[in-house]
């Protein structure tokens, strides 16, 4: 097998990007865009010594499952990935990614169950970064970044983001291009704006726009805060508005100066019963109607008694032990952003909670606090960025000896990694993957542990 030999491929599963797979003398070979059950027709554009890329030159079985499109720029934008693919199969292949992934670690885990999907599963983003960018003849722009790229695609309508968030968006970058301002460069870090971060209550319908410029003297730019002072004046659903300034040649987008220009310094909206205001940094679910349904999950499977006490690691705005509060004794929580902290704070007063509390800093250097205070908890709950647990924080859990563990997962190569070592004392109960990003590979995780008993 060689580069553009073409070859007649079986294809025998989908992987962690919805790419087909399948194998051609023993090796692993992905073909995007085909579909478990597909037999296509495809020529290698990269053969390696481990494993092989095919493109589709011709379609010979079609799975059924295989749908049109409904996006124009499908396939080009970086945002999606399985709008080829029928809903209710991408469901089931996200749950059987999950097996596979735990199979590789050789876990011992009952059936995985279906993933939750939604009934309606478009426009639910309520959070969207566009960048803004200047195309080769200079012309700024803003959109979403092509696969694999930092070139930016524009895009009339996302189905996956909020309707008003996008049109929104739309209006505050024309009045931006039409004052002058430039999209960002990267390759020589010139140009004004580089992302526009809208967020809006998916209940309350609160609206907080954060303009993200390349230099500081921005902040005070006459002709920009006369440009937000405009929009707000238009849309009265905007209620906070933010400068913030990134003068570093990074990929992180928001920078470290964040610059309260109109409104309140923060949106709410609620989850449940609970209402949770949010602030520019803080980490809120991006599907808010799927939150409801992941955290509920949560609680159910983990079968709370009203004596237990609760750790809810890696807290954000304190919304899962919040979510919690009322069927156990006391949640302590641990987050790393300031802010954040700030508003679980908040929320915890918003909400009437009295038997919670929220300490800011790292997992893995707070929690011996819990220890030395001589806290001990009947259950963790641990819901971590994709990069999962360290192990530093996995011995602490270890050695707290909970009754239960609730592990909340956005990216189940490190879940199944950390469930490996906590496999030592802890038994899989259950595993109830949660569609929080339809038509895209992302797949969030609820799985729960119980002690072994020795
Ligand atoms: C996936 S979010 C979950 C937040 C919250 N549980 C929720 O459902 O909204 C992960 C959170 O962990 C925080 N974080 C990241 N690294 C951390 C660390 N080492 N220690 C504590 N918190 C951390 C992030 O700021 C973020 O708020």
């Amino acid at each position: 097998m060689k580069k553009n030999d073409v070859s007649k491929l079986e294809i025998i599963d989908n992987g962690m990007n919805f790419e087909g797979i399948a194998k051609n003398n023993n090796m692993v070979v992905f073909v995007p865009g085909a579909i478990i059950g597909e037999t296509v027709l495809a020529k290698f554009i990269k053969v390696n010594k481990n494993y092989a890329i095919a493109k589709i030159e011709q379609m010979i079985t079609e799975s059924r499952y295989r749908v049109k499109p409904f996006c124009d720029v499908f396939g080009k934008c970086g945002g999606c990935s399985s709008q080829h693919i029928e809903y209710d199969m991408q469901l089931i292949l996200k749950s059987k990614l999950v097996k596979n992934l735990f199979d590789k670690q050789k876990l011992k885990y009952p059936k995985i169950e279906n993933t939750v999907g939604m009934g309606l599963p478009y426009y639910y983003r309520n959070k969207v970064q566009y960048p803004m960018r200047q195309d080769s003849k200079g012309n700024s722009k803003i959109g979403f970044y092509l696969k694999r790229s930092h070139n930016v695609i524009y895009n009339n309508c996302c189905y996956i983001q909020n309707r008003v968030i996008d049109i929104l968006a739309k209006e505050l970058s024309e009045d931006l291009i039409k004052s002058g301002f430039k999209g960002y460069n990267e390759e020589d870090n010139s140009g004004d704006i580089r992302h526009l971060l809208i967020r809006r209550g998916y209940h309350t319908k609160e609206i907080m726009v954060v303009v993200i410029v390349n230099k500081e003297e921005l902040v005070y730019d006459s002709k920009l805060i006369d440009i937000l002072k405009n929009i707000v004046r238009k849309n009265e659903c905007i209620k906070s508005v933010f400068i913030n300034v990134n003068e570093n040649n990074t990929n992180e987008i928001l920078g470290d100066k964040l610059e309260h220009i109109l409104g309140d310094e923060y949106i709410s909206d609620y989850i449940g019963d609970f209402k949770f205001f949010i602030s520019p940094k803080s980490f809120f679910q991006v599907n808010t109607l799927q939150a409801e349904v992941l955290y509920s999950v949560l609680k159910e499977s983990l079968l709370i008694n009203k004596d237990e006490v609760i750790f809810d690691l890696y807290s954000g705005v304190g919304s899962i032990g919040i979510f919690l509060s009322k069927e156990a004794k006391k949640i302590y929580g641990i987050e790393i952003e300031k802010e954040a902290v700030k508003m679980a704070n908040l929320n915890i007063i918003e909400n009437n909670v009295t038997n919670a509390e929220y300490i800011a800093g790292s997992v893995e250097d707070k929690i011996e606090e819990f220890k030395i205070r001589n806290i001990k908890p009947d259950i963790i709950v641990v819901d971590p960025p994709r990069k999962g647990l360290d192990e530093k924080s996995i011995k602490y859990i270890l050695a707290f000896n909970p009754k239960k563990i609730g592990y909340v997962s956005c990216n189940p190569a490190t879940l199944s990694r950390d469930l490996k070592l906590l496999e030592s004392k802890y038994e899989i109960k259950k595993v109830v993957p949660v569609d929080m990003f339809p038509f895209t590979e992302h797949c969030e995780v609820v799985t729960t542990l119980e002690l072994k008993r020795s």
